[in-house]
């Protein structure tokens, strides 16, 4: 349970993530995290994939959707909004110009696939991968599932990339087209950044993606199946928090909270033994919602220290 170790893999990786069931906290404690790194002198960036307003809302203004916006009045913190929408619209530019040789010799199915916009989402994720210009990235993920499904993609991508290559080029040749390899290594350069995020967020030594949970049945079940899933990716879980801890000194007697706790009690002892791997610090319940840089720095405090 050492404050340390957590903020030992905020202070040693570049790239952090806040993943868990949806409503837990993930947006604040991304926040929380950058916040703390940015008022720790260092450059960072948080990125929100989730096509909400949420991180505006948390920091009371407006953050692009298209360029990386200054953060309050914090030297080092800045944030951008991803909008899946657009940047599908992105995606899909510059897809076109990579495939355009392909679509027409061979139709234009190649391009709309089922997940194109899980695809997007992803891209812009990699380009951020390629980051050099920031100290550190907190990505504000969207809730597990759809977090492991953009995930997963660029697996099928990739490999559904290297069979059309390959296939392509048998047919190609059997019908006596011309074959431009320039196509093809455009498609392999893109597999290859793929690739390369892939490799990065299980690499341990610039990536962490750590959960966020409450003492709960349902968000339990969640981690424990994000994990796994995870697992099969290659990436670790490092650490969780464990968010909304009914505070002791404010039960009082009052037997709505002590139930409430007594309940909690039992989850956090079920946290500890089914999650031994995982580094654990608890958040406490604030008696409001957790909006605005000051309040951000309240938790941040809690998680990483002063
Ligand atoms: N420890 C806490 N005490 C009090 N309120 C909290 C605490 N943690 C989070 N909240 C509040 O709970 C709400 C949900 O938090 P948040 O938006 O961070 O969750 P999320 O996991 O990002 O949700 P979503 O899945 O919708 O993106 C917010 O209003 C936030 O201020
Ligand atoms: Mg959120």
């Amino acid at each position: 349970m050492s404050q340390d170790g957590l903020r030992k893999i905020l202070e040693d990786r570049k790239f952090l993530f806040f993943g868990g069931k949806g409503g837990v906290g993930k947006t604040t404690m991304a926040a929380t995290a950058a916040t703390w790194l940015g008022d720790h002198g260092y450059s960072t960036l948080i990125v929100a994939t989730d096509p909400t307003v949420s991180l505006s809302a948390i920091y009371e203004q407006r953050i692009s959707e298209t360029e990386v916006t200054k953060i309050g009045t914090a030297r080092n913190l800045c944030g951008l909004n991803i909008n899946p929408k657009k940047a599908m619209g992105m995606f899909q530019t510059r897809l076109e110009g990579t495939l355009s040789g392909f679509a027409t010799l061979f139709g234009s199915e190649l391009l709309s696939t089922p997940c194109t916009e899980e695809i997007a989402a992803f891209d812009q994720f990699v380009s951020f991968f390629e980051d050099t210009t920031h100290d550190k990235v907190v990505f504000d993920t969207a809730p597990t599932g759809h977090t492991l499904r953009e995930l997963s993609m660029p697996f099928d991508w990739s490999s559904y990339m290297t069979n059309q290559i390959k296939n392509r080029r048998e047919l190609s040749e059997a019908l006596g087209f011309v074959y431009d390899e320039k196509m093809v290594d455009d498609l392999k350069v893109e597999k290859e950044r793929y690739d390369k995020a892939v490799r990065g967020l299980s690499d341990e030594s610039i990536s962490a993606f750590n959960i966020v949970l409450l003492p709960e049945r349902l968000p339990i079940e969640e981690t424990a199946r994000a994990i796994t899933d995870l697992k099969g990716f290659g990436i670790n879980v490092p650490a969780m928090i464990i968010n909304e801890v009914i505070p002791k000194d404010v039960l009082k007697g009052n037997w709505f909270l002590e139930r409430r706790r007594a309940t909690q009690e039992r989850y956090l002892e079920e946290i500890e033994t089914r999650f031994p791997d995982q580094i654990k610090r608890e958040v406490p319940l604030f008696d409001t919602d957790i909006y605005g840089i000051e309040r951000i720095r309240m938790v941040g405090e809690v998680l990483y220290g002063k």
